[in-house]
């Protein structure tokens, strides 16, 4: 091989939730905080949650067998599997090579590719990998598959709200109705802003404020040379107006709104004299702030919110609905974010749109990319395919099981208390878990893992 090929993007999708979600609200009131912080403070409606019974081999090879399930994948016609997850379990034995037991059944062995780890980062990391593949020299004609997938946990404490879990799977390949242009711009830098030393613990290190600001930076420095780089191509891009959607890491929903004010307050940043006075009224007493001493500047975060809310209702409040009602999936949660912006849209009124998505990963990594939707309705039946099919992982969400806050509390005091020991036999419900849910049976005493597959409905 290989021919040049075009338009090198997503085939298809599929997410998997676990079956379990605890109430924000509810949480409030057991946490003890203030009515309202979870909901309005920080934007969460509920958040999905496993017990011992799931673990990220598992919640990956649960996505991974339904993407190959709903589209009839051919297993020997996959010549590139890559994973993203910062849910490590194994110092050294991969998620991928758990995920090549479903491969084994059609004795497909022939597949690069293997796990990317940095924080919420390295489902894009593996993204990235896989278009570059099938853009390369190596490329043999067979496509790729991403899977990126976490367990989001914290400690008792103001993180513990914004967990969530969660996996997606992605099929890359040429003629795509997703498709990339090759335009990123990256922001990678060194923080202890969010990372997980102790590896006797599934819970971070996290020092919230400072990765707020971490965030907000590497968002800055991405859209900055984004925008720079979009223009070398096209000198008339103007930056969030000539992006039909702008989508966000969501580590909650309440940051992904200002996140898309601050790219505002940057095209205020960047405009001239004269166009701040025209686009940006009653905003000219910010004309000597500065990008680097605004980061917890209520006046600026307010004012360029209530500026932006009607772009935030056009541009991205639409992509918030997973991450809403699931938290943070880290290395999954962009894609989940992409899920519910598409499912949204009518396919005719996606064609020939153009979306930027910004990823970020603590510690830290960073990229802003573009996608673009196929241009005519000839490669519409794909775009619909693939809408259909995550509009049913959408309303699948809704047959997820509520949780009372105290028995969320017992689940997690058992995830805490085995998360080292072997041999272990999980207690968690397997009646709970969907259909099709690939589970935990056992760890024994040299700490192999053993799964099984729940049936799915007849
Ligand atoms: N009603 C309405 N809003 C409220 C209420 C209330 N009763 N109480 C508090 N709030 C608001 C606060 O004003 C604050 O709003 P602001 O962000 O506009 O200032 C918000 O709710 C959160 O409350 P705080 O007291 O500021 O923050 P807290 O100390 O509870 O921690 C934090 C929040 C830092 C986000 C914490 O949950 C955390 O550490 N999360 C994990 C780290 C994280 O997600 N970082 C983001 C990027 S890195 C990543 O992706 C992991």
């Amino acid at each position: 091989m290989s021919a040049r090929v075009e338009n090198v993007g997503i085939l298809a999708m599929e997410i998997y939730v676990p079956s379990t979600y605890v109430d924000q609200t509810e949480l409030e009131k057991f946490d003890g905080v203030s009515k309202d912080k979870y909901t309005i403070g920080l934007g969460q409606s509920k958040m999905g949650f496993c017990s011992d019974r799931e673990d990220i081999n598992s919640l990956c090879m649960t996505v991974l067998k339904k993407l190959i399930e709903k589209n009839d994948i051919d297993l020997h016609d996959i010549g590139r599997l890559e994973v993203g997850t910062e849910t490590i379990i194994d110092k050294s034995k991969s998620v991928k090579t758990f995920l090549m037991t479903l491969f084994a059944e059609a004795g497909a062995t022939d597949i690069e590719g293997i796990d990317t780890t940095n924080a919420c980062y390295g489902g894009t990391a593996a993204l990235l990998n896989a278009v570059n593949w099938v853009e390369s020299r190596s490329w043999d004609g067979r496509k790729a598959i991403v899977v990126a997938g976490d367990i989001a946990v914290y400690d008792k404490g103001p993180a513990r709200p914004t967990g969530g879990a969660g996996a997606v799977a992605m099929l890359i390949g040429p003629d795509a109705p997703l498709y990339f242009d090759g335009i990123r711009a990256s922001y990678m830098t060194h923080a202890y802003d969010f990372y997980k030393p102790d590896l006797a613990s599934e819970f971070p290190y996290v020092d919230g404020k400072l990765s707020i600001k971490c965030y907000l930076s590497a968002l800055d420095n991405c859209y900055n040379l984004f925008c720079a780089k979009m223009r070398k191509v096209d000198p008339k891009f103007q930056g969030l107006m000539s992006l039909d959607a702008m989508l966000f890491h969501s580590p909650y929903c309440k940051l992904v709104q200002k996140s898309l004010a601050r790219v505002s307050f940057n095209d205020f940043l960047n405009a001239s004299p004269e166009d701040r006075e025209k686009e940006f009224p009653n905003l000219s007493r910010f004309s000597h702030s500065t990008r680097e001493d605004s980061y917890f500047d209520r006046d600026v975060e307010k004012s360029f919110m209530v500026y932006s809310q009607k772009l935030f209702e056009e541009k991205t409040n639409p992509s918030l609905h997973i991450p809403r009602i699931v938290g943070n999936m880290y290395t999954s949660s962009l894609y989940g974010s992409l899920a519910s912006y598409l499912v949204s849209k009518y396919p005719k009124d996606l064609i020939g749109r153009k979306f930027a998505l910004f990823s970020y990963g603590s510690g830290l990594a960073s990229t802003m990319f573009s996608i673009n939707i196929c241009k005519d309705m000839s490669d519409g039946s794909k775009l619909t395919k693939l809408l259909n099919s995550l509009n049913d992982n959408v309303v699948f969400l809704e047959k997820r099981q509520a949780v009372q806050p105290k028995d969320f509390a017992k689940i997690m005091e058992v995830r805490t208390k085995h998360y080292r020991t072997a041999p272990y036999t999980p207690s968690g419900s397997i009646d709970a878990l969907f259909p099709g849910t690939y589970y935990l049976v056992s760890i024994d005493d040299q700490r192999r893992r053993f799964y099984e597959r729940k049936p799915l409905e007849v």
